[in-house]
């Protein structure tokens, strides 16, 4: 292991878990024994909840509807400017004994309620009847979607259900080892992934291509950022040495999305960055392998299908909370309390200095 200071825990095995595996070097996702290519675009996000749940099926709608009933009790919590803020306030409030079912229902419920009140919009009641997917775009935008919209969004959701030992996956783990509840758990979760070195980087991508503008000006852009030593959003990860599997899952999709008639205004400009900042980023970091991440063409696909840039975390999280669940699930029945060690490094009380005589007669 290396030194904990610089670790962050690297090569480090955490937990076993049956729900899926990262192989960095090949590139490879699988998730509940299937490659995230097979899974994303064809199969809809309730079946492969149903897959990590380890139930024959999963309908949400009734757990939609459970949740829009609690939205008036949320207080003050879907004001918060930020999304993230607003689905950790809000899915702080749910009672603690909730299942995944209730869980991953409402967070769909609350950020779509919290995208329509930032434009000063009433909170659309769902339709059970829809597709989770279907449902989440109707509840955001107020109109029935067109199905490849709903196609697509669906498979966004799939491509990252979840994904091994993430940062905010061990967050929800560390919380369900304690014997916490559910709503504790993914309540921590879901301020794990809103910083930006996880799951806030795809609203940035978008900021970053429209400050690019057109692709002759990426590589100049790209190495200012770099000199001044700030990180390319959407690019490089932890474990992938290689270009991120769902990176190209979510480019595929925006390709059908394209086919089917509905115009990317950034696919063009997006595949132009990835190319220079693949590059800028190879001249600097070698031996790095620092190349497209899920992020990247998160903010492309969602950007298409007309979903605005302040819900990309928001639905991060929608599909991530299945992930959690099955996680918490998972750590519960197999784990034990995760308690790591640190290193001291702090000052030790000189030997000389006695101890207070009532801490010294073994209490
Ligand atoms: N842009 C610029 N530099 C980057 C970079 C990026 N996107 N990703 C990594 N680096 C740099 C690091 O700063 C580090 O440089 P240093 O040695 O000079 O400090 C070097 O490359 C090695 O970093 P690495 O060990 O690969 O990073 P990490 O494993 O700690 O971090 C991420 C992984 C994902 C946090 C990191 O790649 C990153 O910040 N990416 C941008 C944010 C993002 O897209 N997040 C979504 C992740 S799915």
């Amino acid at each position: 292991m290396k030194e904990a200071k610089a670790s962050g825990l690297e090569g480090v095995v955490a937990a076993q878990t049956a729900l899926s595996h990262v192989d960095g070097e090949r590139g490879e996702l699988i998730i509940a024994g299937a490659q995230v290519e097979k899974l994303a675009g064809s199969q809809r996000f309730e079946q492969v909840c149903a897959t990590l749940w380890r139930v024959p099926e999963v309908d949400l709608g009734p757990a939609r509807v459970w949740a829009a009933g609690r939205l008036s009790s949320l207080g003050q919590a879907l004001e918060h400017a930020n999304g993230m803020d607003a689905l950790r306030a809000a899915v702080a409030q749910l009672p603690s004994d909730i299942d995944a079912l209730k869980v991953t229902g409402a967070v769909a419920v609350f950020g779509a309620a919290w995208a329509r009140r930032r434009q000063g919009l009433q909170a659309i009641a769902p339709d059970a009847r829809l597709t989770h997917a279907a449902d989440t775009l109707r509840m955001v935008t107020g109109a029935a979607a067109e199905q490849p919209l709903v196609d697509a969004l669906d498979t966004y959701l799939v491509a990252v259900i979840d994904h091994g030992m993430n940062a905010s996956t061990f967050t929800a783990r560390v919380i369900a080892s304690t014997q916490s509840d559910l709503v504790s758990s993914v309540t921590g979760a879901i301020g794990a992934l809103k910083g930006p070195l996880h799951g806030g980087a795809p609203g940035p991508v978008l900021d970053m291509l429209d400050a690019v503008e057109v692709p002759e000006q990426a590589t100049a852009w790209l190495e200012k950022e770099i000199a001044a030593g700030r990180r390319i959003m959407g690019m490089g990860h932890r474990i992938y040495r290689v270009r991120d599997p769902r990176a190209s899952v979510l480019e595929t999709a925006v390709e059908r999305l394209e086919r089917a008639g509905v115009t990317s205004r950034r696919l063009a400009l997006a595949r132009a960055v990835e190319r220079a900042a693949t590059q800028v980023l190879a001249k600097r970091y070698p031996d790095r392998g620092l190349q497209a991440n899920v992020e990247f063409y998160t903010a492309v696909l969602l950007d298409t299908v007309g979903l605005p840039r302040e819900l990309f975390s928001p639905l991060f999280a929608m599909g991530r909370m299945a992930g959690w669940c099955a996680h918490v699930a998972e750590q519960r029945a197999t784990g034990r309390l995760i308690r790591p060690d640190s290193e001291y490094v702090g000052p030790m009380p000189a030997s000389s200095d006695p101890l207070p005589p009532s801490q010294g007669e073994g209490h």
